[in-house]
């Protein structure tokens, strides 16, 4: 009995100090955190001092969130640490497939130029997870879409404030998509170019941020395929004249359209549930 006493407190002692332990994690997931900060420091960048080597927690590092039950990281939360000081930084994708859970990818600010070109094509259908994706306020040309593009499971993505310009094809991303945030960037152009590919059937895409941009009226046929849309954003672009809404935007409750040179909006059908306008400049709102 006494024998066994023992072996009980010894096995609560472990079970409680597994609890009161900061969770530690994954092997290869730490080692990639760690290649993860040397590019992200590259040259001699001082950034996430918290990610030490030796380190076997790397959930408690900062910036990161893992699951607690299989202490895989979900979240990586990068805005802004590389100190701008370091010049452009051109990423390796590759860093990042290590992370089979990642939920968010967080790379706001840092000053990106692009992706390190990889022979025979990215494998990012490993990250068959992530459904935020924020690349904001970097220096992204066109040439990143082929590689977010490929992201299926990806619900919002962040381009805003980068160097895309002219037309952007956005092919199949449009279907799993529910916010796209395109502002700030010099296009004028948007299509969805697949195959039979009916926009307003498969599309869960619910805000679209298409302010700063060169966009004219032809803008309007393209949005009103997406019948889905509850938020849309065309400020400061070179929408003008008479603009007549469609039945299709009828789901459509914010819709801004300040910037631009338009002096009539009228909605021949809909939307009936719009609740907020931002508009400036305007003549007259109706329904006919
Ligand atoms: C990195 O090196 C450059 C050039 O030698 C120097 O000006 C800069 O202060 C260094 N930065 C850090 C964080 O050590
Ligand atoms: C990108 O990262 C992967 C994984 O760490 C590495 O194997 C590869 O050599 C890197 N590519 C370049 C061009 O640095
Ligand atoms: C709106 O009108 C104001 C006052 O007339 C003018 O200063 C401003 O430039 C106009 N804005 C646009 C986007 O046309």
């Amino acid at each position: 009995m006494g024998l066994f006493l023992q072996m009980l407190t010894v096995f609560v002692t472990m079970v409680s100090l597994q609890g009161w332990l900061p969770l530690g994690c994954l092997e290869e997931e730490r080692i990639a955190l760690l290649h993860l900060k040397d590019a992200l420091n590259y040259p001699n960048g001082t950034s996430l001092p918290s990610w030490i080597k030796g380190d076997a927690h790397c959930c408690d590092w900062e910036s990161i969130i893992c699951d607690s039950s299989t202490g895989r990281v979900t979240e990586l939360d990068l805005e802004g640490v590389r100190d701008r000081e370091l010049g452009d930084w051109y990423l390796n994708a590759s860093l990042f497939l290590p992370f089979q859970q990642l939920n968010g990818l967080y790379l706001t600010a840092n000053r990106i130029a692009g992706l390190v070109e990889k022979k025979g094509g990215y494998e990012q259908s490993r990250l068959s997870n992530l459904e935020y994706l924020d690349l904001g306020i970097n220096g992204f040309d066109n040439s990143i879409l082929s590689y977010v593009e490929r992201l299926s499971s990806l619900k919002s993505l962040y381009l805003n404030y980068n160097r895309l310009e002219g037309l952007i094809d956005l092919k199949d991303s449009l279907s799993s998509l529910e916010r796209l945030d395109l502002s700030g960037n010099n296009i004028n152009k948007l299509v969805a170019s697949t195959g039979g590919y009916e926009l307003t059937k498969s599309s869960n895409l619910e805000h679209l941020d298409l302010g700063y941009n060169r966009f004219d009226n032809s803008i309007l046929s393209f949005v009103e395929g997406i019948s889905s849309l509850k938020s849309l954003y065309l400020d400061y672009n070179r929408v003008e004249g008479l603009i007549d809404l469609k039945e299709s935007l009828s789901g459509l409750e914010l819709l801004g359209l300040n910037g631009n040179n338009i002096n009539k909006l009228i909605a021949s059908r809909g939307p009936s549930s719009l609740s907020t306008l931002w508009l400036e400049n305007i003549t007259t709102y109706g329904r006919k």
